[in-house]
């Protein structure tokens, strides 16, 4: 696939690449079973530059853009999922300040996420609001002073614990549809601000989950996303078109990290005197998960391309390939287990925690139900345009 990417990007993959197998690979395990945040790990990425990848150069970044953001995550996934989604949730939490943030909320925020210095999550979801983004219940009352007083709690905050800063999703206006929602930058040490339960999860163990509890959490406007409320959910949704690519190459870096494994064990594992390679059956399943990783690579590159380029129609492709990747992880770490036989199922080896970190894949960031919600809508949008199809489909006047 380099034909794909520009030399710029085919460099910044091999430096991903370098760091992913020195720093990530060799403790990729060791950190699944602490349920603990790498550290050492994270410094590594801050030294090789990469946490920089995706901010604007006049704010200490590289300036590189989605595209770029994804090979990194393709890489430090194909050797640990769970590294993967810690280095690519900054971006998440950090678009909605390159979308809309006043310059003055880019140049305090910003540069120290670029160092590293500085992690940053994002709080959508509540309990009672997961794929109804728009539903969600945390109240951001003016205190009267000009500012907010904040109370309410998330859910299945990634890298919330971790996290510094918080790009936290909080209702202004009850009465409103669609300008019901701002966000606002929350960091840890405000009065009110608490990390609530810390979950225990199948998979992605490295990078901790948790909820968020605000509680008269008072902050100024300065605190307020672009200055202005009521654009949250817009906020919400143009992050979520910007970072699902960025799911998606998790997705299918773990997709080829265990192709990878498989391939190296099919060719050493005997059985009836020979690598079992050389079975046909098994030559089909390798040849369909290879097949399926690179159509999935194909689709990303295509869709963050589309993003870095501004075009209109970017919700439809970050949503397609966002839940094709993440369905093809899902079945060719499956795949992977298999070929690996009773050995797969085991902790001792490798890929039975590809298969774990890739499940969170079709969950998070929109449920791949939801992104097939979003491609359809989007279809049926641009049906209008075709309608000059209509007359040569003979339904009878009456019914039309
Ligand atoms: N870009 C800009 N604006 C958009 C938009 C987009 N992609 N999608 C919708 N909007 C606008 C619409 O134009 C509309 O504006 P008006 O009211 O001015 O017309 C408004 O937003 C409401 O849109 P919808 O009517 O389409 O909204 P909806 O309530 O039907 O919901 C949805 C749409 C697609 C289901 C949305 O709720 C959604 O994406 N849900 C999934 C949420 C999600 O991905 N959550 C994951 C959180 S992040 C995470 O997982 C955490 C983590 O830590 C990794």
């Amino acid at each position: 696939m380099e034909h794909l990417l520009p030399k710029s990007t085919l460099a910044l993959r091999e430096r991903a690449r370098e760091v992913a197998r020195k720093f990530v690979l060799p403790n990729a395990w060791k950190y699944d079973r602490l349920q603990e945040y790498p550290w050492e790990i994270k410094q590594a990425l801050a030294d090789a530059g990469l946490m920089k990848v995706w901010i604007p150069k006049e704010y200490g970044g590289e300036g590189g853009g989605v595209l770029d953001l994804c090979v990194v995550v393709e890489e430090l996934s194909r050797c640990c999922g769970g590294t993967g989604v810690l280095f690519a949730v900054n971006a998440l939490g950090s678009f909605p300040i390159l979308i809309a943030g006043t310059d003055e909320q880019k140049q305090k925020h910003l540069p120290p996420i670029a160092t590293g210095e500085k992690l940053i999550a994002f709080g959508l979801s509540e309990k009672n609001a997961g794929s109804d983004a728009g539903g969600i219940q945390c109240r951001a009352e003016p205190d009267g002073e000009g500012g907010y007083v904040i109370n309410g709690e998330k859910k299945w905050n990634t890298n919330g614990p971790a996290a510094d800063l918080n790009t936290i999703f909080a209702v202004t206006d009850p009465a409103s549809k669609s300008r019901r929602l701002s966000a606002f930058l929350l960091e840890k040490e405000m009065e009110g601000y608490k990390v609530g339960y810390i979950e225990d999860k199948m998979g992605i163990r490295c990078v901790p989950v948790g909820e968020l509890e605000f509680n008269n959490c008072r902050v100024g406007t300065e605190h307020l996303l672009g200055g202005k409320p009521g654009l949250g959910f817009k906020h919400a949704m143009m992050t979520l078109d910007r970072a699902r690519p960025g799911v998606a190459a998790q997705a299918m870096g773990l997709a080829q990290g265990a192709l990878d494994f498989a391939l190296v064990y099919a060719t050493q594992r005997q059985q009836f005197g020979k690598p079992i390679s050389s079975f046909q059956m098994v030559q089909k399943m390798l040849a369909d998960m290879a097949t399926k990783v690179e159509a999935a690579r194909a689709l990303i590159y295509s869709a963050a391309k589309a993003v870095d380029a501004g075009a209109t129609n970017l919700t439809k492709y970050a949503a397609m390939c966002k839940f094709y990747a993440t369905d093809v992880a899902m079945e060719v770490t499956t795949n992977a287990v298999q070929v690996f036989g009773g050995y797969g199922y085991m902790r001792d080896y490798p890929v039975e925690k590809y298969m774990r970190d890739a499940k969170i894949t079709q969950i998070y960031e929109g449920t791949n139900q939801i992104q097939r919600l979003v491609v359809a809508r989007n279809l049926i949008k641009e049906a209008a345009e075709l309608s000059d199809l209509a007359e040569y489909i003979p339904i009878p006047e009456h019914l039309r």
